[in-house]
């Protein structure tokens, strides 16, 4: 039996699910760092112009072609392309998120370790040099980190089961709120720590003397990255609004959304790493930045106030855990819908088989650091190979492909009408996306891929 097809039963838990794809660890873990590295608010500018010629636009594409469709991503291409070879796009999507979230669980594992072991206090008193080598030691353990892997997806499978409405849109307006709050509270925490002025001024002050083509470029990769663009995430969420959802309101929505947890993250790191006077091009980034550096910076930030040492990393570690449980959760919903529709299989048998998958390809991933880094593909272990294939090539490839096909081919009276609820809203920015995803969006997305590829390296 085929389950009922539900909708999200209110607008903020429509706009909150997305946001929750949306922020995740690419938001705190490498927002900041990446603009630090390119400018502070220099590159903010350039991430915002992104958002607006090119995350928007795809993102309205996501949501009309979703709610239009209501059918999950592969259905969604299937149906407006009549069966054509547009519904590849489709299927890359599902096959994209499903890959993603193979590594990401095994981030999100590691997120929820080292909230256990800020909880017991395992930071207190362990030397500076000594972080590295726990996270070390942990990463390449054959059991802890698989342990935590299959934890962090049975709670995301738990939260699928539910269905849509008590699953993914009550998880997401409780810990949403939450997520907020505690960003919030580490922010104040850490915008008051002596010194931490240097750090404010690293984000905000532009320097525009550190912007390069490489920057501009960054910023594309991040904008697509951070707002979950480019494979099924927000199509499948989208195929849950109702008729009076407006689609290019929610998009924009979810976006400041992004981005202000996004720049917040920024005040919540770097105002701590310089009270600590540490140099911020010496923290690292990704794991090396979350798991080695800022313990050893929380622990020093608050030296003889034990309590707010604790507290504040705790926070910290559970912040990461929430933000990266979302966007699995919103992972796991593309292959599930794939799987209950295109298979027609219930929707708990289907959250177990897209478990099942996860838990084995991504134990290979977790153990890639371990037993199996000897397991090499084009010069990376198992784990990095998911990620930059990916994040490096599936991605943009999708995200390119779903610009032409909703610039393109897509019936622009359909676009119009599904854009305007059916004549009910006025659309006056209607050319200037149909612009965007014709010719800005493509151009751009293979600019950044071509440069990712290093063609243009191998111009130089
Ligand atoms: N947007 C998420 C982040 O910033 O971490 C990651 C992500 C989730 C990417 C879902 C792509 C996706 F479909």
């Amino acid at each position: 039996m085929e389950d009922k097809r539900e909708n999200f039963g209110s607008k903020i838990g429509a706009i909150l699910a997305a946001a929750g794809s949306a922020v995740g660890l690419g938001n705190i873990w490498r927002f900041p760092i990446v603009t630090g590295q390119n400018g502070g608010a220099a590159f903010i500018i350039i991430y915002i112009v992104c958002i607006l010629l090119l995350g928007l636009p795809i993102m309205i594409s996501e949501f009309l072609i979703g709610r239009h469709t209501h059918a999950n991503t592969a259905g969604a291409y299937r149906i407006l392309s009549n069966d054509g070879v547009w519904k590849w796009v489709g299927r890359l999507g599902v096959f994209t998120g499903w890959l993603i979230l193979c590594y990401y669980g095994v981030v999100g594992g590691w997120t929820l370790h080292y909230s256990f072991l800020s909880a017991t206090s395992a930071f207190n008193g362990v030397e500076a040099s000594e972080f590295g080598d726990i996270f070390e030691s942990f990463s390449s353990n054959p059991w802890m980190p698989t342990l935590w892997l299959v934890l962090f997806i049975s709670i995301t499978h738990i939260v699928i089961t539910r269905g849509v409405q008590s699953g993914i849109e009550k998880f997401s307006k409780v810990m949403m709120p939450v997520l907020f709050i505690i960003t919030a509270i580490l922010v104040v925490c850490s915008v008051s720590l002596p010194g931490a002025s240097a750090g404010i001024e690293y984000l905000l002050v532009p320097d525009w003397s550190k912007v390069t083509s490489g920057t501009v470029l960054s910023a594309m990769g991040q904008a697509f990255f951070s707002l979950s663009l480019g494979m099924g995430c927000l199509c499948t969420y989208a195929s849950y609004f109702d008729g009076g959802t407006k689609l290019a309101k929610t998009a924009v929505n979810v976006s400041i959304i992004d981005t202000i947890v996004a720049v917040m993250a920024g005040f919540i790191i770097f105002p701590s790493v310089f009270n600590i006077g540490m140099n911020p091009n010496e923290v690292g980034a990704g794991a090396s930045l979350i798991f080695i550096s800022l313990p050893n910076v929380f622990q020093q930030a608050f030296t003889g106030l034990p309590f707010l040492s604790w507290i504040f990393s705790l926070l910290f570690y559970f912040l990461l855990f929430i933000a990266a449980l979302t966007s699995a959760i919103s992972l796991h919903e593309v292959a599930t819908a794939f799987v209950v529709e295109e298979y027609h299989t219930p929707r708990r048998k289907a959250a177990v088989v897209v478990t099942s998958v996860c838990l084995v390809l991504g134990v290979l991933c977790s153990l890639s650091f371990g037993p199996l880094s000897g397991i090499q593909i084009f010069g990376r272990n198992i784990f990095s190979a998911f990620d930059d294939f990916s994040g490096m090539i599936l991605l943009p490839i999708g995200g390119m492909l779903i610009s032409i096909f909703s610039g393109w081919i897509l019936d622009k009276q359909l676009y119009k009408e599904e854009l305007s609820n059916q004549g009910d809203l006025k659309t006056p920015y209607f050319r200037m996306l149909v612009f965007a995803l014709r010719y800005i969006a493509p151009v751009a997305i293979g600019i950044v891929f071509l440069d990712m590829m290093g063609l243009f390296e191998f111009l130089k």
